[in-house]
C-alpha cells in the first residue's frame, strides 16, 4: 500500500522535530502538527480504517497470523492516543515550556517506535499473506473498493495532493532535498 510511504515521510518529519529539540532549537510545532494532521485523516481514519475493516478480518477467518494481528490493532488504537497527545500538544498558540518540549519528544519517539516495525510487518508479513488467502478476481475487486474510498476522501488527486502536503512540511524543515541524506564516502 502506498500509504505506508506517506507514514514513513511523516515519521521522518517527527525525527527531525526531536533532533531540533534535542539540540536546544525553536520546536517546530506547525510542521509537526501538519504532520500529526496527515497521520491523523490519511492514516488512521483512511489507511488504517481498510485494514481492520478489510485486510485483518480476512487473516482472522482464515486463522493466519492471529497473534500478530492482534498486535497490529492495539497499535493502531495506542498510535491514536499518541497522535492525539501531539496534536493538542502543538495547537494554535500552544508555547511549550520545558516540560511539554519532553513529553512531545517522549510521544513522538514512541510513535516513531512502534510504527516502523508495524509497517514492516505489514507490508513483508500481512500483505502477502492477505493476497494469498484473497482470491485473485476478489483482490482485483478490493482495490477499486480502496481506490474509490480514497478519491470519496480525498478527491480524484487524493493520494498526489497528500504527497503534496507532505514535501511542503518537509520544506519547512530544509528535509527535502533527497540529495543531503546520501553520505559522502
Ligand atoms: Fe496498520
Ligand atoms: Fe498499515
Amino acid at each position: 500500500m502506498l500509504e505506508h510511504g506517506v507514514l514513513k515521510r511523516v515519521l521522518l518529519v517527527y525525527r527531525e522535530a526531536i533532533r531540533r529539540i534535542d539540540s536546544g532549537g525553536q520546536t517546530p510545532t506547525e510542521a509537526v502538527h501538519a504532520g500529526a494532521g496527515i497521520i491523523r485523516d490519511f492514516i488512521e481514519n483512511y489507511h488504517e480504517h481498510l485494514e481492520e475493516r478489510y485486510v485483518f478480518p480476512r487473516l482472522f477467518r482464515a486463522h493466519q497470523l492471529t497473534g500478530t494481528v492482534i498486535a497490529l490493532l492495539e497499535q493502531h488504537q495506542r498510535g491514536r492516543v499518541l497522535t492525539g497527545r501531539i496534536l493538542d500538544a502543538t495547537g494554535a498558540s500552544k508555547t511549550l515550556d520545558t516540560r511539554s518540549r519532553h513529553d512531545l519528544v517522549t510521544n513522538l519517539a514512541a510513535f516513531i517506535r512502534m510504527y516502523e516495525p508495524h509497517e514492516a510487518q505489514e507490508d513483508t508479513v500481512i500483505f502477502p499473506a492477505f493476497r494469498d488467502v484473497v482470491p485473485a478476481k476478489e483482490f482485483l475487486q478490493l482495490g477499486e473498493v480502496f481506490q474509490d474510498e480514497g478519491h470519496r476522501r480525498f478527491g480524484t488527486s487524493g493520494f498526489a495532493g497528500i504527497v503534496n502536503q507532505v514535501a511542503e512540511i518537509e520544506k519547512t524543515l530544509g528535509i527535502h532535498d533527497l540529495a543531503q541524506f546520501t553520505p559522502q564516502v
